[in-house]
């Protein structure tokens, strides 16, 4: 029995279809007070439950230990939590001291409502190590091949050295081109540098690879590092689109051809889904 968050109901319904197993209702409602009530339908006594919820939000957060909570209630007797995107994981650390390590915050509180976790392209992947359950991260960057046109002596370009082995895997499924990485330089959340790569994109398609664009600096800036060297047309594809602030208009903007990303976040650039290798996974 699969389980969808409100945010995720689009790779809900395609790990359904991949996997074979019922989609489950869910009714969300609000209290006069503004708090959230959810409650599901279909769940039966005994039931292997998968919720499957991106936490882009404060309240999608709750509603996430709801959902766990409910699937309890109706007699699932085994819970599996899939967070496509898990919010709050790039605070993987305490920047400055007296910082909370957030990811570490969330990942106990949706430990206590799940047997097990499946993320997605976490940040960084020892943020499994924040669950008191197992938890395991599965890699979707080879998807974002599938949405590529025809691309001409490809260039697929990390904006930062972190990002390579995704753009490697990308280059991997799509099959061929070259790998590249520049230099990133972050001085605040939405002030990136980004240094020049020596490698050569005139008259070729390149494509950036990320994990997540967020508000779309790094991206933004990546572009302008490439600018005016003569490449043929500028793609840009990441795992998680959250595209916050205005950012597909930034990138846009910046003389992006089209943007790329899974349906771990549902945006009108999802337009692969991730559901095949969470399947393999769970
Ligand atoms: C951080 O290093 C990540 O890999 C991404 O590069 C970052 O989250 C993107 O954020 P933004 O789009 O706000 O620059």
């Amino acid at each position: 029995m699969i389980l969808p968050g409100s945010a995720t109901q689009a790779l809900a319904a395609e790990l359904a279809a991949e996997t074979g197993r019922e989609l489950a209702g869910v009714s969300l409602d609000r209290f006069a007070d503004g708090e959230r009530s959810v409650r599901v339908e279909g769940v039966e006594a005994g039931a292997e439950v998968v919720v499957v919820a991106s936490t882009l939000s404060d309240s999608l957060h709750v509603e996430l230990l709801q959902l766990q909570d409910a699937a309890r209630e109706a007699g699932a007797t085994r819970v599996t939590t899939v967070l496509p995107y898990m919010g709050y994981a790039r605070q993987d650390r305490s920047f400055e001291p007296g910082q909370s390590v957030s990811a570490r915050a969330v990942a106990r509180a949706i430990s206590t409502g799940t047997d097990r976790v499946l993320t997605v392209n976490p940040h960084e992947r020892q943020v499994c190590e924040y669950f008191d359950v197992p938890a395991t991260a599965v890699d979707a960057a080879g998807r974002l091949a599938v949405p590529l046109p025809e691309l001409g002596q490809p260039l697929f370009l990390a904006p930062d050295a972190g990002a390579e082995p995704l753009a490697t895997t990308v280059r991997d499924a799509h099959g061929t081109g070259t790998v590249d990485y520049c230099e990133k330089t972050r001085h605040s959340d939405t002030d990136v540098d980004v240094t020049p790569c020596a490698a050569d994109v005139a008259g070729r398609d390149v494509v950036l690879v990320d994990d997540i664009v967020a508000t779309g600096s790094t991206m933004s800036e990546a572009v302008a590092a490439i600018d005016g060297r003569g490449a043929t047309r500028v793609f840009v594809t990441c795992v998680h689109p959250v595209l916050a602030r205005g950012g597909y208009t930034k990138l846009r903007r910046a003389g992006v051809t089209a943007v790329y990303g899974t349906d771990t976040v549902e945006h009108h650039v999802s337009a692969v889904t991730a559901a095949p290798v969470i399947a393999e996974a769970l």
